[in-house]
């Protein structure tokens, strides 16, 4: 009998999932009242409770893979507060909350800044707020070692050069990689590129990524730091496919962007597709409802089982 060996390609790498500290913050006051991204149109109206319904489902299918899930409390009149991702940026246990580029969006720095003194924030370090223009983890995406730093809409370079400083990114062996972003409607980073795989499990990194979002150099120095991304094309860009939360094994993202939920498929990921049409009119979907948490190396998780 002939044995046949499978050829060794980019789709072997083993997926594992590791547990995750999400917060995140139910849409109860979400609204579209002001534009201050091309998605926003507020003449078109918003569903709240519907809202509330994607968001719970999104929620509980984090929940149901294991991950633990802290809330924060909805603000009236922050209509924009449902994007936890955008109040801050935690790594290795440090919280610097986020300082926003629209006076519409100023009062939920402090808001989530609070939030790390509660007792669910334990185990983090509340670094208070940045005086820079930063939008957290809008703008800042941590893969492995390198923490991918969005500029050109809003958090600014002044932004990355605090986070570096108060975060203590070199102390922890962190390099922070600039990348411009042009096009208007990718104007953070999340809405432009995905986190997959950190690699600290499977030993290979991946992202996938919209080129065009990006400025020629910012292309080349994707190209240079991931040669075997995922390219991802016009039409799932334009349904903010890439806004994506990956375990490393599940990707949760918005159940429009097909043509990406199958590459992801073919890498060797899990897609898990959730409906955010509602949350989606203010220019958001998965990962902006998400802020991850991550605590101070010595209390890292292991794998899910
Ligand atoms: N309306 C919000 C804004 O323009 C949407 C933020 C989306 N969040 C994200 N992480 N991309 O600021």
């Amino acid at each position: 009998m002939t044995q046949t060996t499978a050829p060794l390609t980019q789709t072997s790498a083993q997926r594992t999932a590791t547990p995750r500290h999400y917060l995140m913050c139910p849409p109860t006051y979400f609204d579209v009242v002001y534009a201050i991204n091309p998605w926003m149109d507020p003449s078109s109206p918003v569903d709240t409770a519907k809202a509330l319904a994607q968001w719970e489902a999104l929620r509980a299918a984090y929940e149901a893979r294991g991950h633990r899930v802290d809330v924060i409390e909805p603000e009236p009149g922050l209509p924009d507060m449902v994007y936890a991702a955008n109040g801050g940026i935690v790594v290795g246990g440090r919280a610097l909350a986020a300082r926003f580029t629209f006076p519409e969006r100023a009062a939920e720095g402090p808001a989530y800044d609070r939030w790390f003194d509660t007792p669910e924030a334990e185990g983090y370090r509340r670094l208070g707020e940045a005086v820079e223009t930063m939008e957290g983890e809008g703008d800042l995406l941590l893969i492995g070692k390198l923490l991918l730093a969005g500029t050109g809409f809003r958090t600014t370079p002044a932004g990355h050069t605090e986070v570096a400083e108060r975060l203590e990114l070199a102390e922890q062996g962190i390099e922070l990689v600039p990348l411009e972003l042009v096009d208007p409607r990718y104007y953070h980073l999340d809405t432009a590129l995905s986190v997959l795989d950190d690699g600290a499990v499977s030993g290979e990194t991946v992202v996938a990524y919209y080129p065009e979002a990006f400025s020629p150099a910012a292309q080349e120095t994707l190209r240079r730091l991931f040669p075997d991304a995922i390219l991802v094309g016009a039409e799932d860009a334009a349904v903010l496919g890439l806004n994506v939360v990956s375990d490393g094994l599940h990707v949760f993202l918005s159940d429009r962007a097909r043509d990406y939920a199958d590459a992801l498929k073919e890498r060797g990921f899990v897609p898990v597709g959730v409906d955010l049409s509602e949350i989606f009119k203010g220019g958001g979907s998965v990962k902006c409802c998400t802020l991850e948490l991550r605590p101070a190396a010595d209390d890292a998780a292991s794998p899910l089982a």
